[in-house]
């Protein structure tokens, strides 16, 4: 069986390569043509130190001065020394750049064009060549017809051929303007990827999701994954949106109910007039229950204001979770003017 190596450099990018049982890590990067600094390869000078954030594996022969026995306690290993027996996924402290490596360049056909409301687009690309990521992740595809990307959440499982995502149409959105009028199936599209540190990690307690819009995408994935993998702890979900028209896959989320026994969702629109049971943002619908004294790990994904909001909510309830991992929506124009 060969293992799955997510490396996640510094600078967002992630290549995953396969490792062969009794591979070193170390040396399947060397494979791939991935130069994660490496010296010695004897486990004695600590160059090619990681973060292991998730996989099982066992090491080699090393000494004290390459990795501290506290720093392998924490997860830290040697990449000259590891040899996987799980996937996993390896924080390589430096950037692609500097491995001499970068982000995956692909191309793939629409298949699907789907209008799921007024106001949300979900559409599928297959692929040329496989793509591996983790659940949580995006690309940047270039808008058809001009030079400019955009980015989006995958919304499907990471080991599916089709590429599925969920986004907003925008009005005079550049992207949004071409699947709303242009889009037609067999459409070439380009794109790069993965990108991102907001994946799921290991699920070894509660986990609180927090999603706003079409940020539902990258929660989809991680569902998706978890009833392929599935986690005796708590999953809850809490899905806003700022209409009745933004309440969309919620056939998904039952179905993916119906298939996870711990998994709960409630929803909640902002619009006084919506006639919904539960009106305002989502952190007006969540108590310092749902923190669970901070053995909870947090995910939040939507619009830049609403990550701030749930930030904010947060420290006013003084409940620090054990890990919190968030992904704002911004808009290209948000991310030029930063
Ligand atoms: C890491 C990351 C992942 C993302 N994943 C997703 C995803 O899965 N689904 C998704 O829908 N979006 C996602 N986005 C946002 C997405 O990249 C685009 O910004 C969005 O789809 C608008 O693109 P556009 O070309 O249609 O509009 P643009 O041409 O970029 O914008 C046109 C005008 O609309 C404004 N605008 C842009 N976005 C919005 C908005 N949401 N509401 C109101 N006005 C807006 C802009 O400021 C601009 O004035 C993600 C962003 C990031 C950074
Ligand atoms: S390269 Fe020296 S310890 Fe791994």
């Amino acid at each position: 069986m060969t293992y799955n190596i997510a490396l996640q450099f510094e600078d967002g990018v992630s290549r995953i390569i396969p490792c062969e049982p009794n591979e070193l890590v170390a040396d399947a990067a060397y494979r791939a043509k991935i130069n994660i600094p490496l010296d010695c390869r004897d486990g004695a000078c600590g160059t090619c130190k990681c973060h292991c954030e998730s996989g099982s594996f066992t090491m080699g022969d090393y000494i004290e001065d390459a990795l501290a026995d506290d720093e392998a306690a924490n997860g830290y290993v040697l990449t000259c020394q590891m040899k996987p027996t799980s996937d996993c996924v390896v924080r390589v402290p430096a950037s692609s750049a500097a491995c001499k490596t970068e982000v995956g360049a692909h191309g793939g056909k629409l298949t699907k064009i789907e209008r799921d409301s007024a106001t949300t687009v979900s559409f599928s690309l297959q692929a040329e060549r496989p793509l591996a990521f983790l659940p949580g992740q995006y690309v940047n595809l270039m808008v058809p017809g001009s030079k400019q990307t955009r980015s989006y959440s995958f919304s499907s499982a990471p080991n599916t051929s089709e590429l599925a995502f969920l986004i907003r149409d925008v009005p005079d959105g550049l992207m949004s303007t071409y699947m709303r009028k242009q889009a037609q199936p067999e459409d070439f599209m380009m794109f790069t990827g993965p990108y991102g540190s907001f994946y799921l990690r290991p699920a070894v307690r509660p986990i609180l999701m927090l999603a706003g819009g079409t940020g539902l995408a990258p929660f989809l994935s991680m569902l998706l994954w978890l009833k392929q993998n599935p986690t005796d702890h708590p999953i809850r979900l809490a899905y806003g949106v700022n209409t009745n028209e933004d309440l969309v896959e919620l056939e998904t989320l039952a179905e993916l109910k119906s298939h996870l026994p711990n998994f709960e969702f409630f929803t909640c629109v902002v619009d006084t007039d919506s006639g919904h049971p539960r009106q305002g943002y989502v952190t007006n619908h969540l108590s310092s229950d749902d923190l669970r004294d901070g053995n909870v790990d947090v995910y939040v994904c939507g619009p830049p204001p609403m990550v701030e909001g749930v930030r904010k909510w947060m420290s006013g309830v003084g409940v620090t979770p054990k890990s919190f991992h968030f992904e704002k929506f911004s808009s290209a124009n948000e991310a030029v003017a930063a």
